[in-house]
């Protein structure tokens, strides 16, 4: 609910009290945005569902608290409509003078959090001991956006990325460092980064093919899990690899930077955690491991699932690492709220140490565990998506291939257009709307579902995607240039006047960013901003086709002028939020 809306809210209650008296005060007014613009921007429903209760018809409850309702200062004379809605229309001097200040806000409306809270946001969290692939856009895509945008908000967010850095995968690739690459042990240079992708593709060839090898990769395991100082080093050198490896596309996604602590950061902690869960009498054994039992959660035969924590070669799990970062972030870290954005197959799991931590008491009411899952990246053919020879698609090459592609188009239309760029232009602008065009596509899909990747319809220029929004940012910076106009010269008292109804369709627009952060804040669904912003450039684009701007008469001109830098600024706020950079020139 926007500030509107709240004192909209307050005098609907007044007016309520006013004709049926002080029992009428809490009621909810149902205020609404309307259902059809011809009716107004707001409607309150309350009378229909006060009939009964009261024994008269909606439409003389409405007459009735209309006849008690001033609201002169926001809105037009309010009307009475239908079986009983009433109907309230903004008055164009508040809107005015509501533009007025968010165009003096850098925060364009937003106020920062009363509440401020620590927050964790777990992400992107890959397991590293592989190479990285399409599985690990979305993690990092949709983690990058969810903690831009709550630390907007004014929260205090950190981003801990869980790594998976332990256990059995871990094992080929100690080996096959030790058998190929023996001097990095010894050596305190690093191994050559390029190394990498054909550093997994070996190791996971000598692995299929060779039984002793296969033993070596065991008995490395073996030998980490016991902290055998040499494996221990083999070990660190794998994970720096892969990191290092992983960094070089979290910067070309432009993912802001995150603290990395990974599954082993827990080991310590591990058994602590055993030991908390028995005191707690939590721990069942179940055929020799340690388990602790489920609500909610059946086997076939509807027996009650065990959530196993320690197995019964006393080694541990994905889960009871988890439990310990549960612990840890409760109780060292005093958190508020915890964000998962891990993909939908990981619902059971984190519904179940959600509930093994609540039954602990680390998980209390005052602090909240969220996953918020999301669906796959999905081919053509509506599978996963792969190569042709089956594997997962390489993340590295996915986003070449979108670069290449608005390099291409890039190309096409600067010799259409007859302009000369120089190089560095070309490659700035590919790179910009290649990787945005991944990203907006990615987070402006409902995140729980899956969706089709195509370069065509991400990289096209018309619809909701990067390259239309950046290209409508873009047009707002065409009138500056053409005008000779600095926008930030402006002046926060320019005077708004709107009289055209696109001006106030956008006007009306532009001061709702608002209530979708509050919306986002809650449900955590990044689309909801790219739908925002989509509409947005929507409504900017009808403004500017049917008022002219620069040629307009003041004051009219002027006000245009804020209403297009408010757009730019408002599309700049949120495309960084998403993790958008924009163009200037494109
Ligand atoms: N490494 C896991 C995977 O790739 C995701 C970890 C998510 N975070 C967590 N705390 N479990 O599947």
């Amino acid at each position: 609910m926007n500030a509107t809306q709240e004192q909209l809210k307050v005098k609907l209650q007044k007016a309520l009290n006013a004709a049926f008296g002080a029992d009428y005060v809490n009621v909810d007014p149902m205020l609404v945005p309307a259902s059809n613009p011809k009716f107004g921007d707001y409607q309150a429903n309350v009378a229909l569902v006060l009939a009964k209760q009261l024994g008269q018809q909606p439409r003389a409850i409405a007459q009735q608290i209309v006849d008690k309702l001033d609201v002169s200062d926001i809105c037009k004379l309010p009307e009475v409509a239908g079986p009983g809605f009433i109907n309230l229309k903004l008055k164009t001097e508040y809107l005015e003078a509501q533009l007025q200040v968010i165009q003096a806000d850098p925060r364009l409306g937003v106020p920062p959090t009363q509440n401020p809270k620590r927050v964790i946001v777990d992400y992107p969290s890959p397991n590293i001991a592989k190479e990285m692939h399409v599985g690990h856009l979305r993690p990092a895509v949709i983690g990058d956006c969810l903690s831009r945008i709550i630390e907007f908000i004014g929260h205090d967010v950190q981003r801990i990325s869980h790594v998976g850095d332990w256990g059995t995968p871990f094992g080929m690739l100690i080996a096959y460092l030790e058998e190929a690459y023996p001097e990095a042990l010894t050596s305190t240079e690093t191994l050559n980064l390029g190394d990498l992708s054909s550093f997994y593709r070996q190791a996971k060839k000598r692995f299929d093919a060779d039984a002793n090898f296969q033993e070596a990769a065991r008995q490395a395991v073996v030998k980490l899990q016991a902290g055998d100082e040499k494996t221990l080093l083999a070990w660190k050198i794998v994970c720096q690899l892969s990191s290092r490896a992983y960094q070089v596309i979290y910067n070309l996604l432009g993912i802001a930077p995150f603290i990395e602590r990974g599954e082993s950061f827990y080991n310590a902690l591990l058994p602590e955690v055993v030991e908390e869960l028995d005191k707690k009498e939590l721990l069942v054994e179940n055929q020799g491991a340690k388990c602790v039992f489920l609500e909610g959660f059946t086997n076939r035969e509807g027996e009650p699932l065990p959530l196993i924590v320690q197995k019964s070669d006393g080694g541990y799990n994905y889960a009871a690492t988890d439990l310990a970062a549960i612990r840890y972030r409760v109780e060292v870290d005093k958190v508020q709220r915890v964000i998962y954005p891990v993909g939908a197959e990981q619902t059971n799991h984190f519904a179940q140490i959600f509930q093994v931590g609540r039954k602990a008491g680390w998980i209390t009411d005052d602090v909240e565990f969220v996953h918020t899952p999301f669906g796959l990246v999905l081919g053509d053919d509506g599978q996963k998506l792969k190569t042709r020879s089956g594997e997962a698609v390489r993340l590295e090459d996915l986003l070449d291939g979108a670069i290449a592609y608005a390099r291409a188009d890039i190309e096409k239309r600067i010799q259409q257009e007859g302009r000369e760029e120089t190089q560095e232009f070309i490659h700035n602008v590919a790179q910009v709307i290649g990787i945005s065009a991944v990203k907006y596509a990615d987070l402006s899909q409902n995140r729980t579902s899956s969706y089709i990747f195509s370069y065509d319809k991400m990289l096209a220029l018309k619809g909701n995607t990067a390259p239309y929004m950046l290209y409508a940012y873009v047009r707002t910076q065409g009138i500056s240039r053409e005008g000779h106009i600095e926008f930030e010269k402006l002046g926060a008292d320019a005077q708004i006047v709107l009289r055209e109804d696109t001006e106030l369709t956008l006007a009306k627009h532009l001061l709702q960013l608002d209530e979708v952060m509050g919306e986002i804040e809650k449900d955590l669904l990044p689309n909801r901003l790219c739908e925002y912003l989509y509409q947005l450039s929507d409504k900017f684009n009808k403004f500017y086709e049917n008022c002219p701007v620069l040629k307009a008469e003041e004051p009219v001109r002027t006000s245009r002028l804020v209403l297009c830098d408010l757009t730019a600024r408002t599309l700049k706020l949120g495309l960084s939020l998403l993790g958008i950079k924009v163009l200037e020139r494109m």
